[in-house]
């Protein structure tokens, strides 16, 4: 490895309460398990402010709790800063990767920003974006868990292959 530096992940959603705190969740413990835990830094944060200070919303550590994730981050908004700190920033979903589009101030800010969905393997539904669960049920966390494991899996694996992979450095 030629570098310390971390490789950095923000996984980005509009209340950052549900679906990227879950996703941020689900990703640290892959790099854990696979003992990359230095070698990463994950975070999330919300396009809007509307929770800040918040834990994730009680449903999602609800349905999160079994799967083996303690959900503790506490919602912030996404700060001009994130883009030049994080490597990669990672959207749920089209409405948030445009609102991260407007929020990037150069045209390398904007290349950081990813579609989770693009990440998707899980054939169910065909989702290409992570939906938004506030208004839903049951049903809708567990969706949002079921892709985000899928996409984050598949994300990391794609990273970790890359020629600059964030253990290659
Ligand atoms: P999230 O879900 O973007 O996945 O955290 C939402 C949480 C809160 C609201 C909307 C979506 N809200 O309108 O307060």
């Amino acid at each position: 490895m030629s570098s310390d530096k971390k490789y950095r992940i923000l996984f980005v959603c509009l209340g950052n309460i549900c679906r990227s705190p879950a996703a941020q969740g689900v990703m640290q413990r892959l790099v854990d398990e696979r003992g990359l835990t230095d070698r990463f830094e994950i975070d999330s944060a919300g396009t809007s402010g509307y929770h800040d200070g918040d834990l994730p919303d009680r449903r999602m550590r609800v349905h999160a709790r079994p799967r083996g994730y303690e959900l503790t981050h506490r919602s912030r908004r996404v700060e001009g800063s994130d883009f030049e700190h994080f490597d990669l920033i990672v959207a749920m979903d089209s409405a948030n990767a445009a609102d991260l589009r407007r929020m990037a101030a150069t045209v390398d800010e904007a290349r950081k920003i990813v579609m989770m969905g693009d990440y998707i393997r899980l054939q169910r539904n065909h989702y290409d974006y992570v939906p938004d669960p506030y208004y839903e049920g049951s049903e809708g966390f567990e969706l949002v868990l079921d892709l985000l494991e899928d996409a984050c899996d598949n994300l990391l694996t794609q990273l970790l292959a890359q020629p600059h992979s964030p253990t290659a450095r």
